[in-house]
């Protein structure tokens, strides 16, 4: 069994799909055995306490980034973490920490990397123009928003989106990619070669991979 450590900063639905995925059987080799956020009042924390979850607010207060991350990092030693889940974690990570679980983060991002890297993501797909965006499920490097892609998922986008509606389609398919990704990952089904992600995806449902045109 696999142990993950979720960070988050805010609302928690990513971990929160996660968590139904593995209530449910879908994520059959892990368990989420502590939950970490950086915000004292995000909602994940809130999901975690209900589901019996170890909650943790960190302060991160006058704190330079390595210090923070190296009591982020014991932590999640504390609790013998194996991978450590990003979920709407608002920080930037040290090389310190990205070093201390080289090849064991794993990120979110609410575009096709490697487009629309940093904050507000939807909005920029939104101002270029695109005709399509979606998710990035990618391994965790020192370069932001960057390293071994998982998974993506694609949807829309219409000329008339606001941004609210297009992170909501997108965050629709996160709530798919993020728990495949992690079931891929504790089934040993994910290799790294060459920089590159090769998956094992022999006996799922090809509905992960194919998006229909209204975004699901
Ligand atoms: C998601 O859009 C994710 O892609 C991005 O931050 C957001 C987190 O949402 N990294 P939630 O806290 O999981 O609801």
């Amino acid at each position: 069994m696999y142990r993950l450590g979720v960070l988050i900063s805010g609302r928690g639905s990513n971990f929160h799909s996660i968590l139904k995925n593995i209530q449910s059987g879908f994520i059959k080799n892990a368990e989420i055995v502590v939950v970490v956020s950086d915000k004292s009042n995000a909602k994940g924390l809130e999901i975690a306490k209900e589901n019996n979850i170890d909650a943790v607010f960190l302060d991160s207060q006058g704190m330079d980034r390595e210090t923070y991350d190296k009591i982020i990092a014991e932590k999640l030693r504390e609790y013998n973490v194996d991978y450590v889940v990003l979920a709407g974690f608002m920080r930037i990570l040290s090389s310190y920490f990205i070093n201390e679980f080289k090849n064991r983060i794993i990120n979110i991002h609410p575009a096709l990397l490697p487009s629309f890297k940093g904050l507000h993501a939807q909005r920029q797909a939104i101002e270029k123009g695109v005709k399509f965006s979606g998710a990035t499920v990618h391994f965790v490097t020192d370069e932001l928003d960057d390293g071994p892609i998982i998974m993506q998922s694609v949807v829309p986008v219409f000329e008339d989106d606001t941004e609210e509606e297009l992170s909501e389609r997108i965050l629709k398919t996160e709530h798919k990619i993020y728990p495949l990704s992690i079931k891929l990952i504790t089934e040993n089904r994910i290799k790294i070669v060459n920089g590159k992600v090769v998956s094992n995806i022999k006996g799922i449902d090809d509905d992960f991979y194919i998006i229909n045109p209204k975004g699901i």
